[in-house]
Parts: structure tokens; sequence; C-alpha cells
């Protein structure tokens, strides 16, 4: 059984779910901590956010290497240094090669109830569909889009007058709550992963016996 005491988190951009996750495991019995806080671009809140909080930061950009192959060779050894039991992409807006995926479990967070509205633009997609639920999925990550098997969802409802922005960030207040349950979950009870099927601690899975 795996678990979760260091972590590693990589972010894009504005990096709420991060500071979720920062301020969690201010209590040690949260049984987390965020030991670095890696990114793919400069000058964004989320690295902000992690020097606040006293942690390392590291940037790779895509761009600064000749293939995609050496950005995920370079992330991964860069993630390796600090040695987590976790990897969490917290609004991580690339996709991580194998490099990553083979060496650390990694979570992933996705604001849409998949397998419906994978990629980069869920809330949007779900709304231009007229769904009128909606949610966020916490998922191990696997090398497709948000294909990985589920470890947590919750739904949210599509309000009318909706826009992007307001869906969001509604979404997002549900979602920090979910990805920080988790994540403590997985790093105090442990977790196993069969098929699809991820189970945290005792919980019973959606195995059929
Ligand atoms: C979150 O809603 C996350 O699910 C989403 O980006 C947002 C990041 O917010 N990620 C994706 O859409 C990945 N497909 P944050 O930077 O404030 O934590």
């Amino acid at each position: 059984m795996s678990k979760a005491g260091r972590l590693v988190v990589l972010v894009s951009g504005s990096g709420t779910n991060l500071q979720a996750l920062l301020d969690a495991s201010a209590d040690p019995s949260y049984g987390a901590r965020v030991v670095a806080v890696g990114a793919d671009r400069e000058g964004i809140e989320g690295l902000v956010r992690a020097t606040k909080a006293g942690v390392p930061t590291f940037v790779e950009k895509l761009g600064d290497y000749a293939t995609r192959a050496d950005w995920d060779r370079a992330i991964a050894a860069k993630i390796a240094t600090y040695e987590p039991d976790l990897v969490v992409a917290a609004g991580f807006m690339k996709i991580l090669g194998a490099p990553t995926l083979d060496a650390f479990p990694v979570l992933n967070t996705h604001p849409a109830l998949l397998p419906s509205f994978p990629g980069a633009h869920g809330v949007r997609d779900a709304l231009a569909h007229g769904v009128k639920v909606t949610g966020c999925t916490v998922m191990l990550a696997d090398e497709g889009i948000d294909t990985g098997p589920i470890v947590a969802q919750e739904a949210v409802p599509v309000l009318p007058g909706d826009d992007e922005a307001a869906l969001h960030e509604r979404i997002k207040t549900v979602e920090r709550r979910l990805l920080v349950e988790n994540v403590g979950r997985m790093a105090r009870e442990g977790w196993t992963v069969s098929g699809r099927h991820v189970r945290i601690g005792n919980q019973s899975g959606g195995e059929s016996t």
C-alpha cells in the first residue's frame, strides 16, 4: 500500500489548490506536507504562494528543451531530487510523461465530472454542452488526458446565468476541499489501485466481489 507524506505540487497558474494544501499541511496531524512546488512557467501566483510559505520552487519550461522527451526527463529528475511520496498536479496544464509517471504516483485534479469534459477547458466545455450538473474529479494520472483511475468526485450544479468564471470559482471551492480531504486520507491511510479502482485505507472500493 502506498502512503503520501512528502508532496511535490505542480502548478501553472493561480495555485489556490496548492494554497489549500499548504494551509492544511501546516497542521502536522494532516499527515502530508509540501516539500517543493514545480511549475512549467515563471511569474505565476502559485510560485509566489510557495515562496511565501517557505517551500522551495523550481521551473521547467517546455520551450527550454529541444524535445518533449528531454523536458519529460528533466522535470522527472527535478521532482526526484525532493523524494516525493506523491506528486500532485494542482492546475498543472501539461501532460506528464513516462519518466514522471513511472517513478511516482501522480494525483491530478480536474474541474469536471470525468470522463465528461477532459482537457484544458473542462468548465467551458461543460457549459457549452448545457449540462445542469458538473463538478470536480480527483484522479490518479496516467498517460492519457484526464483518463486515470478516479479517487473522488463531487457534483456542483450549473446555475442559470453562470459564465465560465463564476462556475469555475464555485467548482474550485468544492475542488479545494475534495483535494485536501483525499490527499490527507491518502497520506494517513495509504491507498491501493486495482485496475480502475482506487481504495484509500479500508474504504470499500468499486469492485464487485
Ligand atoms: C483547477 O480548477 C484545476 O482543476 C484546473 O485548473 C484550476 C487551477 O486552479 N485544472 C485543469 O483544468 C486541468 N485539466 P488553481 O491554480 O487556483 O489551483
